[in-house]
């Protein structure tokens, strides 16, 4: 399985979005069709395979972008290519987001690296939305805020948080999110970030949004193999455990026991 869905994907772009972040941009038509929430599990030599949301994906071009923040040695050696290198990756992998529904408001829930498949669905989708989303952004400091930009590019000002209260307002996404779901009903919650504010996110939405959870959990093999990433979630027929790389990265709300 691996073998057939092992792509050598050419580098075209490289910058630096936010302090101790880059986004690389790959050629690729098999990457290009990738669903918003959908990731590539790229080879880091000498280390398991790194995941990376799409941040950006245009088939048009067969064009998608990867944006990661440097946190150890296998981002560490992806943030030091370069134009004309070759990245070997596995995608796209996972189950993404499903389209919203046109007619219900729509919020989009970033933390930290959460907020780069978020943009990539405000990207595919927001046209097709009778209500402009709410993007509520949040990072730990300000220098770390990541697409503020690409979002106002499709006409989307985002709230921005942060801890440090650096830039936009001092604190987190759920005061924000709960005025919001305050005033908005048959709202739909996309959500993607640290597992703490994921969990924050479902516990305010059960019962007043559907909501979709990105889960950024930590994998090995990322197609299903080695049982590295599965969370407990809940069915029909009570708890079982389902992997984030397959049956995931997204899951809906309720189907997760956190
Ligand atoms: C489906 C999915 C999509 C992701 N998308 C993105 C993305 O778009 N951009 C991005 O920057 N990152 C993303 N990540 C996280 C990214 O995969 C990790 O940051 C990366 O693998 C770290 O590798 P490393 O060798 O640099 O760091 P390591 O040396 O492996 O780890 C460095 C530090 O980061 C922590 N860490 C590593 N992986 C994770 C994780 N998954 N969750 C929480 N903490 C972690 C470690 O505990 C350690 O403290 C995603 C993860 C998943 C599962
Ligand atoms: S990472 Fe191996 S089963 Fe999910």
């Amino acid at each position: 399985m691996e073998d057939e869905q092992r792509l050598r994907c050419l580098i075209v772009a490289r910058t630096l979005p936010a302090q101790g972040h880059v986004e690389l941009i790959v050629e690729s038509q098999e990457l290009s069709r990738a669903i918003p929430g959908q990731f590539a599990h790229i080879l880091t030599p000498g280390m398991l395979r790194r995941p990376i949301s799409f941040s950006r994906i245009d088939p048009g071009h067969g064009l998608s972008g990867l944006l990661f923040q440097v946190v150890g040695s296998g981002t560490k050696w992806l943030a030091e290519r370069s134009i004309g290198e070759v990245l070997d990756v596995l995608g796209p992998l996972g189950h993404g987001f499903p389209a919203p529904d046109p007619r219900k408001p729509w919020a989009l829930v970033g933390g930290g690296v959460g907020v780069p498949p978020l943009y990539a669905a405000a990207e595919k989708w927001a046209q097709t939305q009778a209500h402009t989303p709410e993007v509520i952004i949040g990072a730990r400091r300000g220098v770390w805020v990541v697409m503020e930009n690409d979002f106002q590019d499709l006409g989307i000002e985002p709230r921005i948080m942060t801890d440090d209260g650096s830039k936009g307002e001092p604190g987190n996404v759920l005061h924000p999110l709960s005025l919001w779901l305050d005033t908005h009903v048959q709202a739909q919650v996309y959500a993607c970030g640290p597992t703490p504010m994921l969990q924050a996110v479902r516990r305010m939405t059960l019962g007043r949004a559907t909501t979709y959870l990105a889960l950024e959990q930590r994998m090995g093999c990322g197609i299903g193999a080695c049982l590295a990433c599965v969370v407990p979630t809940v069915g029909d027929c009570g708890m079982y455990y389902q992997r984030v790389c397959t049956e995931g990265p997204v899951f809906r709300a309720e189907e997760l026991m956190w």
